[in-house]
This record gives structure tokens, C-alpha cells and sequence, in this order.
């Protein structure tokens, strides 16, 4: 008795050593230990040479060790089948997975939050209005009435063949729905889209975005309007740019100015974004017009104001770098991946 169970001690062993490589290997260990022919079954068989006292004591100790030499069979098996998936789909489990993308916010809502907060910080606050507007308040409040050949200025998109409904060339229609909303003071900023109907190259589009910006209280001056301006162009921008200012004609204000930043793309050298001028317009800007306060229901003897419409798409291109207007709306992802 001491002989068999000193056997099945070495065969544990040579089962805990055993190296399954591939399904013949399993094959022929099943053979080996677990066949009809098999040892477990041929060990088994010593029973009937075994004294019966010892009956017992033999039969458990072949127990357990049928019991190991099965459990090893399936875990050689199963191994040896995720090996074999492995190769048969090409697949290797084992590598990492691939990071997902992160997507990104585009440069114009960027920076049109930045533009947002450096007037949040002065006491601004933020209104929207439709981009489908009526004459009223794009052009006739704003002091264009029909035939007012300042109309000319804006190319229109009308809404079908009703020439009362425009998508709204600029911000400055908002203007006018809070002035006729009637609370005062009003220190407001309306940022959106705007539509112009102008062929499309590097530095124009038939659509971008402005800022808006409405102050009207008593006494509102014109150095109100250029400290905020300044105070924007620093905040923006850093301390190194220069501003200019220079007279301009809009309806809707008196006096009216624009005002152009230099052009840091080229450092001022002259490039296609500043029209080898050294400067790029960032802005339209004046005091409004009495006639459009009193159009808005309000007293031009006793309130003022100063307001602003600022392009959002030149001052990305100038923060950024960005060369030509079209690389904002194509929705190219090799561009738009540089902003992650
Ligand atoms: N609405 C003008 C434009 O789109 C910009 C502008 C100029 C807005 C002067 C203003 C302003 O509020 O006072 O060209």
C-alpha cells in the first residue's frame, strides 16, 4: 500500500510540473491520467490487492487525487482556450485600450466667454435676443429708415419675399428690445450671431458673431465709453497692445468711432488679417443716437448712453493666430483638435 500511495505522490508532482503547450499536450495528459486506460483508472484497480482495513484509507487518498488530476485537466483546458481565442481572432486581449478622445470647446465659444467675463467683472450683465428679426428693431429704431441709405452698409438676408423679416445683420437690434423693455439703468452686454450676405474669403463670412454693449444712464459720457473699451483691450488682450480710435459714421450713435487693436499676428509688420496695415478693427462704438432713445421710449434730455458692437471671430483670429476666417465654421477636426 505504502508503494501505490508513494506513486501517487510523484504523480501529483509531475501533474504540478506538467507544461501544457498546446491542445496535443492536453490531449495526451487526458490520456495519460484520465483515459479509460488511464492511471487514475488503472491505480483505482489496486483496490482489490489493498487489505481490507486499509480499504478505506486508500480510497480516500485515490479520491483526492482523481479529484487533482481532473481539476488540473479543466484548468489546463480552460487556459489553454483563451490562448487559442487569442489566436484564432487576432485579437490581443492583453493590450491596452485605446484613450478616448476628448472632445474640446471651439476657439469662438472660448473666447467669446473670456470677452463675456471681462465685462462681468465691470458690473455687466448678459441679454439675448432672436436672430430672426423685424425691421423695427434691426434697422428702423436703430435710425434707418427705409430708404436710409446707410442700409446699404448691412447686405441683408430677408426671410423669404416678406421684406419685414431679416436675419438680423448685427447685436444691435437687442439694444433696442432692452431699451423698450423700460427698466433703467441698463449696463448690458448681447452676445450671438449675426448674418450678412457677403461672399465668403479669408477675412469675411455670411455669418459671426458680435458683442454687444449697452450702458444708459445719466450722464454717461464718451470717456465712459473709451475707459471701458480700454479696460477691455488690456484685459483682453495684455498691457503690450495698442489701441487707436478713429471717427466713424453709424446711424444708431453720435459721436461714433471704430476702434482698431494692433496686430500682434504680424507684430504690426503687416500681414493679411491687419490688410498689411498694422491694425485690425475690433469694434464700432459711439453714443447712442437721441433719435434712437426716444424710438425706445426714452428721455434723450435726461438719459445718455454709450454703446459698442465688437467682432468675435477677428479678436479669436488675433488671440490665436488664426490666418483665415473659414477655418472657424468648416468644422475641420484637424484644426479644431489644436484647441484641446
Ligand atoms: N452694429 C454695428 C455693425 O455691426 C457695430 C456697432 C457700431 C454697434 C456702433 C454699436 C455701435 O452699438 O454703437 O457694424
Amino acid at each position: 500500500m505504502q508503494e501505490i500511495l508513494d506513486r501517487i505522490e510523484k504523480l501529483k508532482t509531475e501533474i504540478r510540473e506538467a507544461a501544457i503547450k498546446n491542445q496535443d499536450d492536453l490531449e495526451k495528459y487526458r490520456i495519460r491520467f484520465l483515459g479509460t486506460k488511464g492511471l487514475v483508472k488503472e491505480l483505482m484497480g489496486e483496490m482489490k490487492n489493498v487489505s481490507n482495513d486499509l480499504k478505506k484509507e486508500f480510497g480516500q487518498r485515490m479520491n483526492e487525487f482523481k479529484v487533482f488530476a481532473e481539476s488540473k485537466y479543466q484548468e489546463f483546458k480552460s487556459s489553454h482556450e483563451e490562448q487559442d481565442g487569442n489566436a484564432s481572432t487576432g485579437i490581443d486581449f492583453s493590450l491596452p485600450a485605446y484613450p478616448s478622445e476628448s472632445g474640446a470647446l471651439h476657439p469662438i465659444h472660448t473666447t467669446m466667454q473670456k470677452m463675456i467675463s471681462i465685462f462681468e467683472k465691470i458690473g455687466f450683465t448678459v441679454a439675448e435676443g432672436p436672430e430672426i428679426e423685424d425691421d423695427w428693431h434691426n434697422f428702423s429704431a436703430l435710425n434707418l429708415p427705409e430708404n436710409h441709405p446707410a442700409r446699404d452698409m448691412q447686405d441683408t438676408f430677408y426671410i423669404s419675399k416678406d421684406p419685414d423679416w431679416v436675419l438680423r445683420t448685427h447685436t444691435s437690434s437687442v439694444q433696442v428690445r432692452v431699451m423698450e423693455s423700460g427698466k433703467l439703468p441698463i449696463r448690458q452686454i448681447f452676445p450671438g450671431r449675426v448674418y450678412r450676405n457677403e461672399t465668403i474669403s479669408a477675412r469675411s463670412h455670411c455669418f459671426f458673431h458680435q458683442i454687444e454693449g449697452l450702458y444708459i444712464d445719466e450722464q454717461v459720457s464718451f470717456a465712459d465709453l473709451k475707459q471701458t473699451l480700454y479696460y477691455f483691450v488690456k484685459e483682453m488682450f495684455g498691457p503690450e497692445v495698442k489701441v487707436r480710435f478713429r471717427p466713424s459714421y453709424f446711424p444708431f450713435t453720435e459721436p461714433s468711432a471704430e476702434m482698431d487693436v494692433s496686430c500682434f499676428i504680424c507684430d504690426s509688420k503687416g500681414c493679411n488679417v491687419c490688410k498689411h496695415s498694422g491694425w485690425v478693427e475690433i469694434l464700432g462704438c459711439g453714443m447712442v443716437h437721441p433719435n434712437v432713445l426716444r424710438n425706445a421710449g426714452i428721455d434723450p434730455d435726461k438719459y445718455s448712453g454709450l454703446a459698442w458692437g465688437m467682432g468675435v471671430e477677428r479678436t479669436t483670429m488675433m488671440q490665436y493666430g488664426i490666418k483665415d476666417i473659414r477655418l472657424l465654421s468648416e468644422n475641420d477636426l484637424r484644426f479644431l483638435k489644436q484647441f484641446r
